[in-house]
C-alpha cells in the first residue's frame, strides 16, 4: 500500500495529495483512503500526471464506475467517456456555479479534470464547499430548504444540447435541495440553477430567483478554493458537497485543454 502524504491547500476545502501512481492498479485500502479523503477535503490535487486516453480512462477505477458525459458533441471520438473541455468553435467556459450532471437519476459523485494544455496565466477552476454553505445559513433557512426539490433536465437555454442527447438525457429529474453526503453524513446545499428548471411547488421565475439569490448570499470567498492549473494536475471535485465554475479569463490565443471524467455517485437523499 503506497504511503500517502495529504497537504490541505485551504482553510475550507481542497488538499493535494502525493504518493499515488495511477500507472499501477491502486488497491482497496487506498481506494478507501483517498475516498474518505475525497469525501473531507472535497477537492483533491495530485501534480505531474501524464497520461494517455486509455490511461486517463483506467485513473477513474480508483474513484468509481465512469458515466457517459451528456454534451457528446465535446466527447473524445474514440474515447467518449472523456469530456474534451476546450474553448474553441463555440465552446464556452462553465462560468456559472454548478454540480455536474444533476438532470441524471445517479449524478456523479466526482468530476476529474486533467490538465492537457493549461495558459500561461488565468483561466482557473473555482471549487466552493456547499457543505460550509449550508452550516452558515441561518436555521430557518436551513430547515426550509431541507423541505425543497428542485426539478432537473438538461440544460433548456442552451441551443447547442443535440436531439440524441435531449432524448437520452432530457427525463424530469427530482433531486432534494439539500443533500446528506453518503460517507460523511454532513448535509450541502445542492442544485444546478439551469439544469433544475423549477422548485416544486413554485413557478419557474420564483425558483431562478430564490437559486440565485441565495448563491449571492451563500458563495463567499473564505470557502472557495481557485485552483491555478499547472500542466498534468489532475484535480478530483467532490460533486456531493461542493459547486464548481471555470475562469474564463485567459488569453485565448492560448489553449487550455482539460479532459474531463465523471464517475457514478448514489441518489441523492
Ligand atoms: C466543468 O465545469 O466541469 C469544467 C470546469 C473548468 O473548465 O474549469
Amino acid at each position: 500500500m503506497p504511503d500517502l502524504t495529504i497537504t490541505p491547500l485551504h482553510s475550507s476545502l481542497g488538499a493535494e495529495i502525493a504518493g499515488l501512481d495511477f500507472h499501477k492498479p491502486v488497491d482497496a485500502e487506498t481506494k478507501a483512503e483517498v475516498s474518505a479523503a475525497l469525501s473531507e477535503h472535497l477537492v483533491l490535487v495530485f501534480r505531474d500526471q501524464s497520461f494517455t486516453p486509455p490511461e486517463y480512462l483506467a485513473v477513474a477505477d480508483a474513484f468509481g464506475p465512469l458515466m457517459r458525459q451528456h454534451y457528446s458533441q465535446h466527447n473524445m471520438p474514440d474515447h467518449p467517456d472523456i469530456g474534451i473541455i476546450l474553448h474553441r468553435d463555440g465552446q464556452k467556459p462553465a462560468a456559472m456555479w454548478h454540480t455536474d450532471h444533476t438532470n441524471r437519476e445517479r449524478p456523479p459523485k466526482a468530476t476529474l479534470l486533467y490538465g492537457l494544455t493549461v495558459p500561461e496565466s488565468g483561466g482557473e477552476t473555482s471549487i466552493v464547499n456547499m457543505r460550509a454553505a449550508f452550516a452558515a445559513l441561518p436555521e430557518a433557512e436551513q430547515r426550509r430548504l431541507e423541505t425543497l426539490t428542485t426539478l432537473n433536465t438538461i440544460d433548456g437555454h442552451r441551443t447547442d444540447v443535440l436531439p440524441e442527447d435531449k432524448e437520452k438525457y432530457g427525463k424530469p429529474v427530482a433531486h432534494p435541495m439539500v443533500r446528506t453526503h453518503p460517507e460523511h453524513g454532513s448535509k450541502a446545499v445542492y442544485f444546478h440553477i439551469t439544469k433544475a428548471y423549477q422548485i416544486e411547488g413554485m413557478t419557474s421565475e420564483r425558483s431562478h430567483a430564490y437559486m440565485s439569490g441565495l448563491l449571492d448570499r451563500m458563495i463567499q470567498p473564505e470557502i472557495v478554493y481557485t485552483h491555478n492549473w499547472r500542466k498534468g494536475d489532475l484535480l478530483v471535485i467532490d460533486n456531493r458537497a461542493t459547486m464548481h465554475r471555470a475562469h474564463g479569463d485567459y488569453d485565448r490565443n492560448q489553449d487550455r485543454e482539460l479532459w474531463r471524467l465523471i464517475v457514478q455517485g448514489d441518489r441523492p437523499r
